[in-house]
């Protein structure tokens, strides 16, 4: 079948301002988009510019936005996809652009890693490691799957209007830690989400559900820790 691809491209060094431009290919239904742009890049137009590396739905590299909506190109596949008209892709919205669909993720992670995205535990174990229970680990069972694409955020309407808000992404993996058993540093972790910018900055949209590429439930957990947070003793 042929498809019509139109790419948005900005190259700061060359172009005023950004513009579209069309590529119509032949394609398989069953084709990932990832392929589409690499075969792009590789037989028509190498200047075309993203990120990639995994090509299956692990690295996180690859969000962008796929006819209005945050998608993985890597998992989104041709016959998923109106093809009636020309298929949009863009940058994922509210991060700078670098270059066509590269976009700066820095304050992505600073967010990140502002709730410190790692287990803090400095007792020594009982006996050969920290157990958990089925039922504990089921708490963070669907949370740990994030994979940092960044989806999340850039569909948030609050993330829009304030890119001080830590965002659904870094929300997710705090709760990921403050459900987390084995985790000693609760309370501190529960007062960096308390605050303006973190999760009272969340109203309930859902866009960060309809975005995640792993079907991670982010709103659920971000009202979980605001339950937390007004039933701890901060
Ligand atoms: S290339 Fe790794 S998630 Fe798509």
């Amino acid at each position: 079948m042929k498809a019509t691809f139109k790419i948005f491209r900005y190259d700061p060094d060359k172009d005023k301002k950004p513009y579209y431009k069309e590529y119509t290919l032949d394609v398989e239904p069953n084709t990932v988009l990832l392929d589409v742009l690499n075969d792009i890049k590789w037989h028509y137009d190498g200047t075309l510019t993203f990120r990639r590396s995994c090509a299956h739905a692990i690295c996180g590299s690859c969000g962008m936005t796929i006819n209005g909506k945050n998608r993985l190109a890597c998992q989104t596949l041709i016959k998923d996809l109106d093809t009636s008209k020309p298929i949009k892709i863009e940058p994922l919205k509210s991060y700078p652009v670098i270059k066509d669909l590269v976009v700066d993720m820095n304050k992505f992670y600073e967010k990140m890693f502002k709730v410190k995205p790692y287990l803090v535990n400095d007792n020594p174990p009982p006996g050969r490691e920290f157990l958990q229970t089925p039922e504990e680990q089921k708490l963070i069972d669907e949370a740990y799957s994030c994979i940092w694409c960044g989806c999340c955020t850039s569909s948030c309407p609050s993330f829009w209007a304030d890119d001080d808000y830590l965002g659904p992404a870094a929300l997710l993996k705090a709760y990921r830690f403050i459900f987390d058993t084995r985790d000693t540093l609760t309370e501190e972790r529960l007062r960096i989400v308390n605050d303006a910018d973190g999760v009272w900055r969340c109203h309930v949209i859902f866009n960060c559900v309809e975005a995640c590429p792993k079907e991670i439930n982010i709103t659920e957990y971000i009202s979980r820790l605001k339950l937390k947070v007004v039933t701890s003793k901060l």
